[in-house]
């Protein structure tokens, strides 16, 4: 086998080993970056924890539409350390274009902010996140923060609870320091039911 075709094999070996830990049914939302190099930041992260899809509302257009193109696109390859390539990206033109599409699609939205927004506010590590079977967690523009649609069409605003003098983390932090919490308890749920249901034939027996 040839150098080429073992580096193949390995990477397409990972790709099936991690399959069953992937998050299914939890999308994150970047709803209106002003830095491409923060998308890939945050599909890196989204990759590396087991999220299954990213969602980008781009109104300027500085993506393309397609995933295909999206994965040959440089700064997202180069900032996302090629995590474009295996983490399905979709993009949307608008908040509301996003809201309908995953309410159409029975998704529950939480919002993320350093500050009290909405009608229902929790903080991260206390919250279940395994109540909403579909869940989309939203991260919000690096200066104007979450929009006030995102927050009007969410249940829930979640933080992570500041102690310093600046007032927000970025993005790259804020959507690693949550999405671990988030995918953790997701997957512990989804090994738990997954045995449960392998179980069941067996003490039906
Ligand atoms: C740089 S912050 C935006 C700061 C902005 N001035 C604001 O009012 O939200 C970018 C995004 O990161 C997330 N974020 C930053 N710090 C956070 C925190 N402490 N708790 C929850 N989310 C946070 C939010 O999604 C926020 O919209």
């Amino acid at each position: 086998m040839t150098e080429e075709k073992k580096r193949k094999s390995s990477v397409r070996k990972r790709a099936d080993e991690i399959k069953g830990d992937r998050c299914k049914n939890l999308i994150a939302v970047i709803e209106d970056p002003s830095d491409i190099r923060n998308i890939g930041t945050v599909i890196r992260n989204v990759n590396a924890l087991g999220v299954e899809k990213v969602y980008v509302i781009d109104p300027r257009s500085a993506l393309p539409d397609d995933w295909q193109e999206m994965r040959r696109t440089k700064a997202l390859n180069q900032t996302s350390v090629s995590a474009i390539k295996w983490s399905f990206v979709k993009r949307f033109g608008s908040t509301e274009d996003c809201i309908a599409h995953l309410e159409k699609n029975r998704f529950v939205s939480i919002v993320t902010s350093p500050h009290v927004k909405g009608r229902n506010n929790g903080v991260l590590d206390e919250i279940d996140f395994t109540e909403w079977y579909k869940l989309a967690v939203w991260f919000g523009n690096e200066s104007r923060g979450i929009s006030d649609t995102a927050i009007a069409n969410s249940i829930l605003c979640i933080s992570i609870p500041m102690f310093g003098m600046i007032e927000s983390f970025n993005l790259a932090t804020t959507s690693g320091i949550v999405l671990y919490e988030v995918t953790k308890q997701r997957r512990e749920y989804q090994r738990k039911y997954r045995k449960r249901n392998k179980r069941v034939p067996v003490d039906d027996a």
